[in-house]
C-alpha cells in the first residue's frame, strides 16, 4: 500500500463530521472554488480573481522598509517580539491622524490593527452575534462577511429591510466601490441608512476595503466619518468601520484595522488575543515605515492604472455584450457587476465559459446568502490589461450570445 492510499484509508475509517463542532459542520467548500481551481491552465483570460495586481506592489519601498527596520537594532528587536493585542502604537497613531485629518474626532484608543479586515469581520461577528440573530447585507455583498459571520450561525436579512424588516443585530455596509457590485452609496443612501440604524439601534459595520480606489473623484464621506460629524466624535457612536492596506499596499502583510467606540474597541482585543494574541510585530512595523516612505505618487499610479482598466472594460461590455444584458458602471474598486437574462445560470455558464472561450469569472450566486440571483456574473478587472481585458469580454460576448442562441 502507498502512502497516499494509506492516508485515504484512515480518513475514511472516521467518523470526522461527527467529532467536528456544529460550525466545522458548516463550513464547505463551494463548487465555484473547484471550478475556479481549473483556471491556472494556459490561455485562459480571468476575470475570476479579484485581487490586486502585483506587478504594483511598491516592491522597492516594502524591501527598502525591511532593510531599515533590521538595521535598527531596537527596532528588530521589537519587529520579532511579541507584542500588545491593540497593534503597534505608532501605527495606530498614524491611522488615528490620517482620520483627524479627514475632520473625524478619535484617537489611537479608537484602533484596533488586525490581521487583514477579514479577521475584522471576524471579530465583529463573535463580538455581536449569537445564533439566530440577524445580520443584514446587501444583495450580493462580499461573500468572505457572510463566512466570517456564519460562525455565529445568524440569519440573513436584505440591507433595504433596515427600516422595516425583523430587528437586526448588525448591519454589514460597503458604501464605497463594492465587492462585488463596485456601487457606491450616494449623500442620501448614507444618511438615510445612519438615521434608520439610529431609529432601530442596529449596529453598522462599515466595509471601506475599496474607498482608496476612485478613478472619478473622491467618494461622499463614510459612514463613520458623517455619525462622528454629527455625534462629536467616534465615541458615542454606532458605526465600526474596517479598513485595509491590502487594496492599496499588499495584501500578503495581512494588516488590517477596526475604528470604534472605545468600549467595543476593548472588547475586541480581549477576541484578538484569544484568536492570535497580536497582528505580526513585523509586518507593522515595516508598514509604518513603508507610510513613512511611499508619498502620493502611490496611490495616483494605482488609480490611474486600474481606472484605466475599469475604463476598458466598460468600454469593451458596451461593444461586445448582446442585449439583455446590463452591467454596473463603478466609479471605483476592481469589479464590474453583469446581470444577465433571467432564467441563464452564472455557474452553468463558467463551466462552458473555461471549456469553450476560455474565459473565467465569478458566477454571482456565490454572494448571496440566501435566494441566490443566479444569473449574474462578477468580473474583476484587477488583473488584466486593457487588450486582455477587450479580449476576454469580446469572448464572454460570443458565449452569452451563443447561449441566447440555444
Ligand atoms: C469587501 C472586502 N472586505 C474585506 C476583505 C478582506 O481583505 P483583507 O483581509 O486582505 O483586508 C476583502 C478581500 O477581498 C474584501 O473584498
Amino acid at each position: 500500500m502507498n502512502a497516499l492510499s494509506s492516508s485515504e484509508h484512515i480518513a475514511d475509517a472516521i467518523d470526522w463530521a461527527a467529532a467536528f463542532s456544529s460550525y466545522g459542520r458548516r463550513a464547505t467548500a463551494s463548487e465555484i472554488r473547484e471550478l475556479l481551481k481549473l483556471l491556472d491552465q494556459p490561455g485562459i483570460i480571468s476575470f475570476a480573481g479579484g485581487i490586486p495586481d502585483p506587478a504594483l506592489f511598491p516592491l522597492e519601498i516594502l524591501a527598502e522598509a525591511h532593510a531599515r527596520v533590521f538595521a535598527d537594532p531596537a527596532l528588530a528587536q521589537a519587529a520579532l517580539q511579541y507584542s500588545v493585542s491593540e497593534g503597534y502604537r505608532p501605527l495606530r497613531d498614524r491611522l488615528a491622524q490620517t482620520w483627524r485629518d479627514q475632520g473625524v474626532e478619535l484617537d489611537a484608543d479608537n484602533i484596533l490593527i488586525t490581521n487583514g479586515s477579514q479577521q475584522a469581520l471576524d471579530l465583529i461577528g463573535r463580538l455581536f452575534l449569537d445564533p439566530g440573530d440577524v445580520v443584514l447585507s446587501a444583495r450580493p455583498t462580499y461573500l468572505g462577511a457572510l463566512q466570517a459571520f456564519n460562525a455565529a450561525a445568524p440569519r440573513h436579512g436584505d440591507l433595504a429591510d433596515l427600516a422595516t424588516g425583523p430587528k437586526a443585530k448588525l448591519a454589514y455596509v460597503m458604501p464605497d466601490f463594492a465587492n462585488p457590485t463596485g456601487e457606491t452609496m450616494g449623500m442620501n443612501q448614507r444618511s438615510a441608512l445612519l438615521a434608520d440604524a439610529e431609529a432601530r439601534g442596529v449596529t453598522v459595520v462599515e466595509d471601506g476595503a475599496y474607498v482608496s480606489l476612485s478613478y472619478d473623484g473622491e467618494p461622499p464621506p463614510s459612514l463613520l466619518a458623517l455619525e462622528a460629524a454629527a455625534k462629536g466624535s467616534v465615541d458615542p457612536g454606532r458605526v465600526i468601520h474596517c479598513g485595509t492596506f491590502s487594496k492599496t499596499i499588499v495584501p500578503g502583510l495581512r494588516v488590517g484595522w477596526i475604528v470604534a467606540p472605545r468600549p467595543v474597541i476593548r472588547k475586541l482585543v480581549l477576541l484578538k488575543q484569544a484568536a492570535d494574541l497580536h497582528t505580526s510585530s513585523l509586518a507593522q512595523i515595516v508598514l509604518a515605515d513603508v507610510l513613512d516612505h511611499l508619498g502620493p505618487g502611490h496611490i495616483q499610479a494605482l488609480r490611474a492604472a486600474y481606472g484605466e482598466r475599469r475604463d476598458a472594460m466598460l468600454a469593451a461590455l458596451d461593444r461586445h455584450m448582446p442585449p439583455g444584458v446590463s452591467w454596473s458602471r463603478p466609479k471605483g474598486g476592481m469589479f464590474v457587476w453583469v446581470d444577465l437574462p433571467e432564467g441563464q445560470d452564472g455557474a452553468a455558464l463558467l463551466q462552458r465559459a473555461i471549456e469553450t472561450e476560455r474565459v473565467a469569472f465569478v458566477p454571482g450566486g456565490a454572494f448571496f446568502a440566501t435566494e441566490p440571483r443566479r444569473n449574474s456574473l462578477r468580473l474583476a478587472f484587477s488583473l488584466s490589461d486593457p487588450a486582455t481585458i477587450e479580449e476576454g469580454v469580446a469572448r464572454l460576448g460570443r458565449l452569452l450570445r451563443s447561449e441566447a442562441a440555444r
